[in-house]
Order: C-alpha cells, then structure tokens, then sequence
C-alpha cells in the first residue's frame, strides 16, 4: 500500500470511489460519479487544498480538505476521507490518516478539526486517532426552503 499526496489526475478515481461508499451504510447519500467529482474538484481548486491517497493497483482511499489561516496560526480543515467500502476495518484509513498528519506537521499546521455525526464508526475511528469531541463548540445548520440540506 503506497500513500502519496493526491494529484489533479486523481480526482475521477476519488469521486467514484466516494460515490459508492456514500451511497452505502451507514451513509446512504445519493451521490452520483458527476455530483461526487463537482465536490472534490471544489475543495481541489479551493485555496489551501491538501489530499492524500492510499493506492494499490488503483486507489482504496483518501483524505482531503483545506488549510485556513487562523490567528493562532494555520488549521486544517478536513472535509473528506473515505476507504473502498471492502477495504474497510483493515489499517489502511490509519495508514491514510498518518500520512496526512506528516503532510500537514510538514507545513506546521496546528491542528486539524471536521464535522461528522455521533455514534458513527467514522466517530470512534477519528477519536482512535487522537481527536476529541468538543464540548465547547457545536455545528450549526439551518435549512433554506430553496436549497434541501444533506446534514439532517
Ligand atoms: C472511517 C474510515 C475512513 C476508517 O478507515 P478504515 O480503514 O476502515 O479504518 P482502520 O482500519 O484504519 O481503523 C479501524 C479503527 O477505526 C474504527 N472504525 C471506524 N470505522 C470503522 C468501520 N466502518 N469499520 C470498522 N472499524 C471502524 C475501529 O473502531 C478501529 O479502531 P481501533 O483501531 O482503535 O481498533 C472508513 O471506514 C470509511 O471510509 N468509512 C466510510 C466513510 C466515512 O464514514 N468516512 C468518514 C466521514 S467523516
């Protein structure tokens, strides 16, 4: 298993591997290859963009978001990781996590946050990795009659 940072020509590979892993438990998100690759190449072409993948033959995962200055200095924003739905359980979102932490320790980064749901297993894999739930902050949403929101 090879992890390297993530390149432009890896951006279809990524959104199909996404589209079917949020398409399935415990996500089940309607995502297509199209709706997938329009939201990677968003964080991609954004300021600051970091990813990673973990590759065999072809690619079995990544991890991706955003550097944001901030007055204590840079932050991470990690906006998705996922790892091939068969590949799961088996070290490799480890493996992917560490290589992104040395990407991001590299640039001096001071820490890295992201927004998830509770009691889901991608909850106890991020606080197996060292993050902690908040009990200072807390996520907002509000839903717009013209704009449907995936966070509800
Ligand atoms: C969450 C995810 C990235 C973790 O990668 P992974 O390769 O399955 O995880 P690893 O095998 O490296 O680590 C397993 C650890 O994470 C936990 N874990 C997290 N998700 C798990 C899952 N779906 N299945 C089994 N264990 C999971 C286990 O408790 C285990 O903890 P331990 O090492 O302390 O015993 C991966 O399962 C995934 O892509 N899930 C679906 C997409 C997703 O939820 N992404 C995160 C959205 S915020």
């Amino acid at each position: 298993m090879q992890q390297r940072n993530m390149e432009e020509k890896d951006l279809a590979a990524c959104a199909r591997l996404f589209a079917r892993v949020f398409s399935a438990d415990p996500w089940n998100e309607p995502w297509d290859d199209e709706l997938a690759l329009r939201r990677l190449v968003h964080f991609h072409d954004s300021s600051g963009f970091v990813g990673v993948v973990a590759q065999r033959q072809e690619v079995v995962g990544f991890a991706l978001g955003n550097l944001e200055p901030f007055c204590t200095g840079t932050l991470f924003y990690l906006r998705e990781m996922c790892i091939n739905t068969a590949q799961q359980s088996k070290g490799v979102g480890t493996q992917l996590y560490h290589a992104l932490q040395r990407e991001l320790e590299s640039r001096h980064v001071r820490a890295v946050y992201l927004a998830t749901y509770r009691g889901i297993p991608a909850a106890s894999f991020y606080e197996g990795r060292g993050f902690h739930r908040s009990d200072n902050m807390a996520f907002y949403a509000k839903r717009l009659a013209t704009s449907p929101l995936a966070t509800d």
